[in-house]
């Protein structure tokens, strides 16, 4: 099972859901039917009576995507933490039947879909008599990463040793788009430094606010 990609980063916060939400745009505008899936997503927001999934919504709606939200997350927890501890204090922990079921339903609805996944390359899913991590989940839908990182200090470590475990745990990785990339002396730096210290492509750089994402959408293929 692929025609896909899964939408890693160096972190939580560092830009997955805004660069996805831009890719995932960029591919339908080529007109390519792109979609939109997350196995679990964790700090759901409380509005209007129910919880939200804040990733699923702002994709949907910056990418137009004819999706119901609650077809684009399989596990939504309240709790913004991991969620092997938000499931361990709420309930419904991860089933990966579920997560390829779901997947599988995406896929067959859209022709590429994007994966987002939780915090950052090692994120226990679920942490029970059962132990899911995220590369479980990468591996049980058969993908291949991007990584979304920062270009500022700091970076060089965090986007090598994401490069690193991925391809340790036997998990191949497409290249690093960087977000909220300025262009300074040093983000040009730690861009060359990445890209030659890991071996792998720089696919994309995303500024500040970009309203768009400019990259190749056979990047993938
Ligand atoms: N390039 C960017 N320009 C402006 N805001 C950004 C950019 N990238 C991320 N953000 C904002 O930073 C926050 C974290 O980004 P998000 O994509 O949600 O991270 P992740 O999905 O990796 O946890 C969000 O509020 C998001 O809108
Ligand atoms: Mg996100």
């Amino acid at each position: 099972m692929n025609s896909g990609i899964f939408v890693t980063a160096t972190g939580t916060d560092v830009g997955k859901t805004f660069v996805t939400a831009l890719l995932v745009k960029k591919w339908r505008d080529a007109g390519v039917n792109a979609g939109y899936y997350k196995a679990a997503l964790s700090g759901a927001e409380f509005r209007d009576g129910k919880y939200v999934a804040g990733d699923a919504e702002y994709v949907k709606m910056i990418a137009q995507l004819p999706d119901r939200e609650e077809e684009l997350v399989s596990y939504v927890y309240q709790e913004a933490v991991s969620p092997h501890l938000a499931a361990r204090k709420e309930g419904n922990p991860v089933e990966l039947s579920k997560v390829r079921a779901d997947y599988a339903r995406a896929r067959a609805k859209h022709e590429f879909v994007f994966v987002e996944g939780s915090g950052g390359i090692v994120c226990p899913i679920r942490y029970d008599k059962q132990k899911i991590f995220l590369e479980d989940i990468i591996k049980a839908l058969e993908l291949e990463i991007v990584i979304v990182s920062t270009a500022l200090l700091g970076s060089i470590n965090a986007a090598v040793l994401t490069v690193e475990y991925a391809r340790a745990h036997g998990i191949g990785v497409r290249g690093v788009i960087f977000n909220r990339y300025g262009d300074s002396e040093m983000e040009r730096d730690n861009r060359q430094m990445i890209a030659e210290i890991a071996r792998i492509p720089i696919l994309a750089c995303v500024a500040e606010n970009a309203p768009k994402i400019d990259i190749d959408v056979k990047a993938f293929q």
